[in-house]
Protein backbone atom coordinates (compact mmCIF):
# COMPACT_ATOMS: atom_id res chain seq x y z
CA UNK A 1 0.00 0.00 0.00
CA UNK A 2 0.93 3.68 -0.88
CA UNK A 3 1.06 5.83 1.77
CA UNK A 4 0.46 10.01 0.13
CA UNK A 5 3.60 11.80 0.79
CA UNK A 6 0.70 14.64 2.68
CA UNK A 7 -0.31 11.76 4.44
CA UNK A 8 2.00 11.04 5.61
CA UNK A 9 3.53 14.15 6.52
CA UNK A 10 0.24 15.09 8.11
CA UNK A 11 0.80 11.57 10.13
CA UNK A 12 4.27 12.29 11.69
CA UNK A 13 3.01 16.15 12.31
CA UNK A 14 0.29 14.42 14.47
CA UNK A 15 1.92 11.90 16.17
CA UNK A 16 4.93 14.55 17.16
CA UNK A 17 2.27 16.88 18.35
CA UNK A 18 0.49 13.92 20.78
CA UNK A 19 3.97 13.12 21.69
CA UNK A 20 5.04 16.94 23.02
CA UNK A 21 1.35 17.16 24.69
CA UNK A 22 2.44 13.71 26.29
CA UNK A 23 6.02 15.09 27.11
CA UNK A 24 4.91 18.39 28.93
CA UNK A 25 2.25 16.15 30.76
CA UNK A 26 5.27 14.28 32.31
CA UNK A 27 7.83 17.44 32.21
CA UNK A 28 4.84 19.07 34.82
CA UNK A 29 4.68 16.20 37.46
CA UNK A 30 8.03 15.55 37.21
CA UNK A 31 9.83 19.21 37.27
CA UNK A 32 6.89 21.25 38.67
CA UNK A 33 5.70 18.59 41.07
CA UNK A 34 1.99 19.30 39.61
CA UNK A 35 -0.65 17.03 41.70
CA UNK A 36 -4.51 16.27 41.37
CA UNK A 37 -6.58 18.24 44.02
CA UNK A 38 -7.56 15.65 46.52
CA UNK A 39 -10.60 16.07 49.58
CA UNK A 40 -8.78 17.49 52.72
CA UNK A 41 -11.02 15.15 54.68
CA UNK A 42 -14.61 13.17 54.70
CA UNK A 43 -17.84 14.85 56.24
CA UNK A 44 -21.32 13.41 56.84
CA UNK A 45 -23.33 15.65 54.65
CA UNK A 46 -26.53 15.11 57.27
CA UNK A 47 -24.51 15.92 60.01
CA UNK A 48 -22.59 19.02 58.60
CA UNK A 49 -24.31 21.33 60.85
CA UNK A 50 -23.03 19.21 63.93
CA UNK A 51 -19.53 18.46 63.14
CA UNK A 52 -16.82 20.63 63.60
CA UNK A 53 -15.53 23.27 61.81
CA UNK A 54 -18.99 22.99 60.62
CA UNK A 55 -20.72 23.73 63.54
CA UNK A 56 -19.23 27.59 63.69
CA UNK A 57 -18.83 28.90 59.74
CA UNK A 58 -16.83 32.40 59.95
CA UNK A 59 -13.76 33.18 60.53
CA UNK A 60 -11.73 31.94 63.80
CA UNK A 61 -8.10 31.65 64.51
CA UNK A 62 -6.77 28.04 65.41
CA UNK A 63 -5.17 27.39 68.74
CA UNK A 64 -1.54 27.48 66.81
CA UNK A 65 -2.45 30.65 65.93
CA UNK A 66 -3.68 30.41 62.20
CA UNK A 67 -6.12 31.58 60.62
CA UNK A 68 -9.37 29.57 59.43
CA UNK A 69 -12.61 30.68 57.53
CA UNK A 70 -14.87 28.13 57.53
CA UNK A 71 -17.76 28.00 55.18
CA UNK A 72 -21.01 26.04 54.26
CA UNK A 73 -22.76 25.30 50.98
CA UNK A 74 -26.33 24.64 50.55
CA UNK A 75 -28.45 25.65 47.37
CA UNK A 76 -28.73 28.68 47.04
CA UNK A 77 -26.28 30.78 49.27
CA UNK A 78 -22.94 30.49 51.39
CA UNK A 79 -22.86 30.77 55.39
CA UNK A 80 -21.38 32.83 56.20
CA UNK A 81 -22.91 35.33 53.77
CA UNK A 82 -20.24 38.09 54.95
CA UNK A 83 -17.08 37.80 56.25
CA UNK A 84 -14.91 41.04 57.42
CA UNK A 85 -11.23 40.53 57.50
CA UNK A 86 -9.72 43.12 59.85
CA UNK A 87 -6.68 44.64 58.81
CA UNK A 88 -3.84 42.95 60.70
CA UNK A 89 -4.84 39.83 58.53
CA UNK A 90 -3.93 41.14 55.49
CA UNK A 91 -0.69 39.09 53.90
CA UNK A 92 -1.75 36.89 56.34
CA UNK A 93 -2.32 32.95 55.10
CA UNK A 94 -5.89 32.05 55.70
CA UNK A 95 -7.10 28.60 55.39
CA UNK A 96 -10.45 28.46 53.97
CA UNK A 97 -12.43 25.11 54.80
CA UNK A 98 -16.02 24.16 53.13
CA UNK A 99 -18.22 21.35 52.40
CA UNK A 100 -21.79 20.91 51.10
CA UNK A 101 -25.15 20.12 52.77
CA UNK A 102 -26.82 19.02 49.83
CA UNK A 103 -25.58 19.33 46.03
CA UNK A 104 -22.34 20.36 44.13
CA UNK A 105 -21.28 23.65 44.36
CA UNK A 106 -18.42 25.42 43.48
CA UNK A 107 -16.12 28.01 45.30
CA UNK A 108 -14.63 30.45 43.68
CA UNK A 109 -13.54 34.01 45.10
CA UNK A 110 -12.77 37.20 43.23
CA UNK A 111 -9.21 38.60 42.48
CA UNK A 112 -7.62 35.59 44.31
CA UNK A 113 -6.44 32.11 43.63
CA UNK A 114 -9.67 30.83 45.30
CA UNK A 115 -11.40 28.30 42.80
CA UNK A 116 -12.26 24.88 44.52
CA UNK A 117 -15.46 22.25 43.75
CA UNK A 118 -17.73 21.92 47.13
CA UNK A 119 -18.76 17.95 47.04
CA UNK A 120 -21.54 16.47 49.05
CA UNK A 121 -19.31 13.69 51.73
CA UNK A 122 -16.25 16.13 50.97
CA UNK A 123 -13.76 18.91 52.58
CA UNK A 124 -12.55 20.82 50.48
CA UNK A 125 -9.24 23.60 51.49
CA UNK A 126 -7.64 26.12 50.46
CA UNK A 127 -5.04 28.51 51.40
CA UNK A 128 -5.66 32.09 50.39
CA UNK A 129 -3.60 35.80 51.21
CA UNK A 130 -5.53 38.86 51.04
CA UNK A 131 -2.75 41.54 50.58
CA UNK A 132 -4.59 44.63 49.63
CA UNK A 133 -7.84 46.24 51.17
CA UNK A 134 -10.98 46.05 49.05
CA UNK A 135 -14.39 43.46 48.84
CA UNK A 136 -14.24 39.84 46.88
CA UNK A 137 -16.89 38.36 45.78
CA UNK A 138 -17.54 34.52 46.53
CA UNK A 139 -19.52 32.82 43.63
CA UNK A 140 -21.03 29.82 42.74
CA UNK A 141 -19.37 27.80 39.69
CA UNK A 142 -21.32 25.14 39.61
CA UNK A 143 -24.97 24.66 38.30
CA UNK A 144 -26.53 23.66 41.27
CA UNK A 145 -30.18 24.86 40.19
CA UNK A 146 -32.15 27.56 39.71
CA UNK A 147 -31.03 29.60 41.95
CA UNK A 148 -27.45 29.14 41.21
CA UNK A 149 -26.86 32.35 39.88
CA UNK A 150 -28.06 34.08 42.94
CA UNK A 151 -25.79 32.10 45.43
CA UNK A 152 -23.14 34.67 46.61
CA UNK A 153 -21.24 35.90 49.47
CA UNK A 154 -18.97 38.69 50.20
CA UNK A 155 -15.62 38.70 51.69
CA UNK A 156 -14.87 42.05 53.05
CA UNK A 157 -11.00 43.00 53.93
CA UNK A 158 -10.69 46.00 56.35
CU1 LIG B 1 -24.29 26.61 44.25
CU2 LIG B 1 -24.33 26.97 41.91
Amino acid sequence: MEVDRYERIWLIGSAVFILSALGAIIASVVFHTAELPEPAGRIEPELVTQTAPFDRPGLHQRDDGSWELVYVAQAWAWDPVQVTIPSELRGEEIKIISTTRDVIHGMKITDTNVNVMVIPGQISEVDVVFDDAGTHTLVCHEYCGIQHHVMGAEIVVE
